[in-house]
This record gives C-alpha cells, structure tokens and sequence, in this order.
C-alpha cells in the first residue's frame, strides 16, 4: 500500500548519522508503546488513538442534518472557539475553500466567519455589523465551556440573535459542542434548548479536529467528511504499525534526533498559502504538547515562497538552531502555465509554456538545498495533493506523531498547565471574586 504521507529525510543526512537515527528509531519505538498501551502520564486522554475508526456514521449523518437544515436560509455560520476548539476547523476549511470564494460569491453552502479567538472590542464590533446584515447561525465549540473569549463571544452574538430573531428561531440558530456533561456551556445549551455534539471526555482540545469539533465546521463549509474520516481512518491504520515505515515513528525519531544536535526550533513550510492555518493547528499540537518543564522544540511555521523574501534571510543565514518540515504537495489541484511574452522585457521567456507548478516545486528544491548549505536539516512530508482524504490523513499523522516525539521528550503530551497562569492573572486583574489577593499583588507589581 503507497502510504498517503511519505517522509523523506534525505536532506537530514549529514546533520544525524545512522547510528543516531538507530538510537532515536529504538526511542520512538519505546515511545509508541508507552502511547499504544496507554502506560505513560495523560493516559486519560488517548480517546483520539482509534477515534477514527470508532466514529459511527451516525456522527456524520448528524452534522449533515444540521448542514441540511441551514443550507436553505444560513448565510453566516460563526464558528466560536479558541485553541484546539477553532485551529483544526480553520486548517481544513481554509486548505479546501477557493482563494477567492468571498469575491467570487460563495457556491457551496454558507459562508464561514469567526469569533471567541480573541477579545478585541473592535473585532467583535465588526462581527455584529456583518450579523445585522446577514441571516446567520453560530456554532460554539468549547470543551470546558468556561473559557473567557468564547463565552464572550456567546454572549455577543447570543444577544443579538435573540434581539433579531427571538427566543424560539435563536435556539434554531446555535448548536454548542463541547463536553459530554460537565461544563457551563452543556449547561446553557440544555437551558435553552440549543442542538447539542460532544467532544468525547478522553480527548483533548488540540486532539480533536476528527470529532464535531472540527466535522461541524468542515461540513458547514461544504466540504466532505466521510472523506476526511476515511483518510483518518486509513492513516489510524498505518501508525497503528510499529515498524521503521511508520512515518509517525519516523517523523518523531528524526526530529528528536535533531533536538539532541542543538536544533532546537521546527519550522513548518508550506508552498501554498492555503496552508497557512495547517501550519498555526500544528503549532498549537506540538507547542502545548510538547512545551512543558523547561524542555520541547520551539514550533514556528513560514509560507514560501512569500517568506523567502523576509524569513528567508534568517532561516538561510542566523543563529543555527533551526529544522525546516516541509509539507511538499505532489500535485497541485489546478493547472495554469506561463504565457509567453513577445517583447521578453522580464527575461523570463524560458519559463513560457512551463505550468506554475514546476517554478514553485524548483523554488522547493533551491530553498532546500540552499537551506542545508547554511545547516539547516530538511525533513520532507509528502502529500499526494491537498484534499479532504489527504487532510483527514495529515492531522492524524501529526497527532499520533506527536504523542510519540512527547513521550520521547519526557512529558505530559496532554495536559497545558502553562496555558492557565495567563487566566488567573487575567481573572484577578478583571475582578472575579475570589481573586482579590492576586489582584492586589499584580497591581503592585506593575
Ligand atoms: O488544546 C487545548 O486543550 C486548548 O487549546 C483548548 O482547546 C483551548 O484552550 C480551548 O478550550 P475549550 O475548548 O475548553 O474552550
């Protein structure tokens, strides 16, 4: 079977020699049984490892309902949620949607907006301005239903549905996801009658693109998620093998290999601006998995070509701590070739007749090798091309490759004790009550 995510390390040679990788491949081979058997810290939280693959089609029969329902009159879903409740859903559908489907006029299904991803006043204004004008319906996504800026957000939107629509269409019009019983948005979603899906208890935040955390949205958008379930699937299969071929294994084995050489920052590459906010989901996955006591690879991301002309410059000439992880797409889904110009004023008659495609794949190649001349290691990730199957695949190789890299780190992949100091600090300098110490302390502190 061609696997649907290839890894090539080739360009990582000369930075890790064999019997280091050996050492690493005996590491990560520890690491994956400690993450299959549930042995290691955050075992409580492994429900994503066969998710795929127990996801009933009643899951999916669901959330087309829902997708039915709004299809006709819907023309602004608000997705709200923050982290592991909004990156996932922003990967897929930016990756699948046209470049330019607001200009053009959306087709398939209604348009995709969101909020509870930050607290800017201004941000949330402009969202209500756009809500007054269009029939709208909002998803809210969040596990714990207790955090700040998509309750914020909520409570924005919430408001004026209910000033605009009433009571009765409102509760029509928002559908929560989020935790199976705890938690306050489970809580508003009964009081008011709102659908409701659940992100099952063992899976967490930035784990969660394959349940309705992401499904919803991706659906919503128009897209197919039998599809991106079956690539899941296909990929659940392939990690499930502990072997030298596994690219879970492979991926995980090499990039600690490079961490233990002094690189201690992975930058994920794209060639394709679609993939931006892949890049910013897998940011999330391995900086709060990863980054815990004092250890873990810095996660940073660029879009090339677009970077090679500021990033470029450091990745190809600054301080040696860097790997790059290219996520190189085989095929690119549509074809354009370069006209050719009878006056040649640019000079670049030898590029006519060449497909767009070729020049990008050659600045792949040039950066790469560039890039290892300057002692940057270069790990490959091959896609065929970017579609559901393809992504469905992708974030579950990533997932399960990251639960490995973290056990191979020493840590807790699945906890985020850093990710609360800001809201304590937050909560105190806000007033909740309870917090008055803390609040008294910050205060003299700055
Ligand atoms: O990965 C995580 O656990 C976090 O990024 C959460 O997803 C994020 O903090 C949002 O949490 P919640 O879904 O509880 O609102």
């Amino acid at each position: 079977m061609d696997n649907i995510v290839k890894i090539n390390l080739q360009a990582t040679e000369t930075f890790v020699s064999k019997n280091d990788m050996e050492e690493s491949f005996e590491k990560a081979f520890k690491s994956f049984d400690i993450l299959v058997n549930g042995s290691g810290r955050g075992s409580d939280s492994l429900g994503w490892i066969d998710l795929p693959a127990k996801t009933s089609d009643s899951i999916s029969y669901e959330i087309e309902n829902i997708v039915e329902r709004w299809k006709k009159d819907i023309e602004i879903v608000v997705i709200v949620g923050i982290g592991g409740s909004y990156l996932g859903a922003k990967a897929a559908i930016d990756a699948l949607s046209h470049a330019f489907e607001l200009q053009l006029g959306k087709s398939n299904g209604p348009t995709i907006v969101y909020a509870g991803q930050n607290l800017s006043e201004e941000y949330l204004s402009e969202l209500v301005d756009l809500l007054k004008e269009k029939s709208s319906a909002c998803v809210v996504i969040s596990k714990s239903g207790t955090t700040t800026e998509p309750a914020v957000a909520l409570r924005i939107i919430k408001q004026h549905f209910e000033q605009k629509y009433g009571k009765d269409e409102t509760r029509k019009r928002i559908v929560a996801v989020t935790d199976v019983a705890r938690g306050a948005l489970k809580s508003l979603a009964l009081q008011e009658g709102y659908s409701t899906f659940v992100i099952p208890d063992d899976v967490g935040g930035r784990y969660s693109v394959l349940t309705p955390v992401g499904l919803l949205p991706v659906a919503l958008a128009g897209f197919d998620i039998r599809k991106m379930l079956n690539g899941a699937r296909e990929m659940e299969k392939i990690c499930s093998v502990k072997s030298k071929d596994n690219p879970a294994i492979i991926y995980a084995a090499i990039r600690n290999a490079l961490y233990s050489k002094g690189k201690k920052i992975e930058i994920l590459v794209n060639y394709n601006p679609k993939l931006q906010y892949f890049a910013e989901w897998w940011k999330q996955l391995f900086g709060e998995s990863e980054g815990k006591e004092g250890k873990g690879i810095f996660p940073a991301s660029v879009n090339f070509t677009t970077d090679l002309h500021s990033m470029g410059q450091y990745i190809q000439d600054g301080e040696r701590t860097i790997f790059e992880t290219v996520i190189s797409v085989t095929k690119s889904n549509r074809s354009l070739t370069i006209v050719n110009d009878s006056q040649n004023l640019d000079g670049l008659n030898f590029l006519s007749g060449k497909p767009i495609d070729e020049c990008n794949k050659m600045a792949e190649l040039g950066a790469k090798i560039a890039h290892i001349d300057g002692g940057v290691p270069n790990i490959q990730i091959q896609i065929p091309t970017i579609n559901e199957y393809n992504l469905g695949a992708l974030f579950y190789f990533f997932e399960f490759a990251c639960g490995i890299s973290a056990y191979m780190i020493g840590i807790n992949p699945f906890d985020q004790p850093g990710v609360e100091d800001y809201k304590r600090n937050m909560f105190a300098l806000l007033g909740k009550p309870g917090y008055e110490e803390k609040a008294k302390d910050l205060r003299n502190r700055f």
